[in-house]
């Protein structure tokens, strides 16, 4: 089987979509599909190229046994040749991405991550830089319950 190829995106790519990476590789391994994956993040910014995640949101992603071992990176154009699917998670990003692609294949590669929600309302995942606890917690229920969704469309359920 081809390995499918996700790629999650944010603004600074140190809080959010490492925390999607590192949620749905969890799914993945629990589910003993890695193998059938490639599971990476970027951001749209630059700002915060080579940094580990942000110290607030690997403490919240810790508790839940999650650990956040992706050093930030930039989206790069080929991204979109190198995934299969890219997905935002709030509309500033999904307006840049759609700005930084090529092609029209480029746009059916982008989705949101609230795209794939089960329970949660939300259209897009909040970003969390400037609050406070609640808010990497609320990130961390979205992109659980996303994640489900995302595993079971991936899987053509
Ligand atoms: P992220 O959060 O996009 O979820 O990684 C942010 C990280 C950094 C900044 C904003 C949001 N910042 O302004 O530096």
């Amino acid at each position: 089987m081809k390995k499918k190829k996700i790629l999650f995106v944010c603004l600074g790519n140190i809080c959010r979509s490492p925390s999607a990476e590192a949620v749905f590789r969890g799914m993945v391994e629990e589910k003993g599909e890695s193998h059938h994956f490639v599971i990476d993040s970027a951001g749209t910014s630059d700002w915060h190229r080579g940094e580990p995640a942000d110290k607030r949101m690997q403490k919240h992603a810790v508790k839940r046994g999650y650990n956040l071992t992706s050093l930030s990176r930039p989206f790069e154009t080929e991204d979109f040749d190198k995934f299969d699917m890219i997905i935002a998670m709030d509309h500033e990003n999904m307006e840049e991405l759609k700005k930084r692609a090529v092609r029209k294949s480029d746009l059916d590669k982008l989705y949101m991550m609230t795209d794939f929600s089960r329970k949660f309302k939300y259209d897009y995942v909040p970003d969390p830089y400037f609050g406070g606890d609640e808010g990497f917690e609320l990130v961390l229920d979205l992109l659980e319950d996303a994640g489900e969704g995302l595993l079971e469309f991936v899987n053509g359920k």
